[in-house]
């Protein structure tokens, strides 16, 4: 693998945007290529098998792109198909997964309970609970899928009564009781992020993953001496199914204006 070689970054859809933000913006010498999987979103409420597919075959497209490393900028699809696609694609490029990093930021803090909030599919697979209780025996995690927020992201729905009343709902259940800190275990939660901490104050400390995966990318870069000294070429942006509010909706996500080309991989 070479230093110029681009960086692949994808989601369900343009959630991960939020995460290729935090990446160009921390290096900026690196090209990324986006691929939202916008065809078949929401990830979180399709199965395991659904999810591992869709991730197999934007991996083969983000290869034959040359991406030196690929960045599953998405908690449901980190959590279904890390593993696999490690797996399956062996030597052929770096993994970087949304959970591990998130996990490794809390665990140091040596909290008694913390709380997470994720899609479905997340937390179906029960990977946060494991993956905390392995570093740090004894934590308290109250784990809950909250599958509205995403839809009310994607439409724009923040800053309301609509969302306020959403979030109070979802929070103000007695399970988070007492929790020290609450992890926004999807990549679309930090656009709602000043919601959530006005909702719950300044005693809960609030970890999302966007700026450590945007770290662990520099860190693995550095480690595997791949960090581009230059952007030779611009970013490129593609949605597997295009609507024209896809596009405008990218705005709230990723603070540039961008194109995305509609990439058909599935037929
Ligand atoms: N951004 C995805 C995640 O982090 C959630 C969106 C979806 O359900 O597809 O889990």
């Amino acid at each position: 693998m070479k230093n110029i070689q681009p960086i692949g970054i994808f989601d369900s859809g343009i959630g991960g945007l939020t995460v290729a933000n935090a990446i160009t913006k921390h290096l900026p010498n690196e090209e990324i290529i986006y691929f939202g999987d916008t065809a078949h979103l929401p990830y979180g409420d399709k199965s395991v098998d659904a999810i591992r597919y869709y991730c197999i075959t934007i991996t083969k497209f983000l290869l034959e792109k040359g991406c030196k490393m690929i960045v599953i900028a998405c908690n449901s699809a980190s959590s279904a198909a890390s593993e696999v696609l490690i797996d399956f694609f062996k030597g052929q490029t770096i993994f970087v997964n949304v959970v591990d990093p998130l996990v490794e930021a809390v665990v140091g803090q040596q909290y008694d309970k913390v709380g997470v909030i994720a899609t479905k599919a997340t937390i179906n697979t029960g990977i946060y609970q494991r993956k905390l209780l392995e570093k740090q025996p004894g934590l308290t995690v109250a784990s809950m899928a909250t599958p509205l927020l995403v839809p009310m992201i994607e439409e724009g729905y923040f800053e309301n009564k609509i969302s306020r009343a959403i979030i109070e709902d979802y929070l103000g259940r007695s399970d988070f009781d007492n929790m020290e800190a609450l992890l926004l275990a999807c990549t679309h939660y930090p656009l709602i992020r000043p919601e959530i901490k006005a909702f719950l104050g300044e005693d809960v400390r609030i970890f999302d993953s966007i700026d450590v995966v945007a770290d662990q990318v520099r860190t693995l870069l550095t480690q595997y001496k791949l960090l581009n000294d230059k952007r030779r070429k611009p970013h490129q942006f593609y949605v597997s199914d295009y609507t024209r509010s896809f596009e405008e909706t990218t705005r709230i996500f990723y603070e540039e204006s961008i194109d995305l080309d509609h990439c058909a991989i599935w037929v």
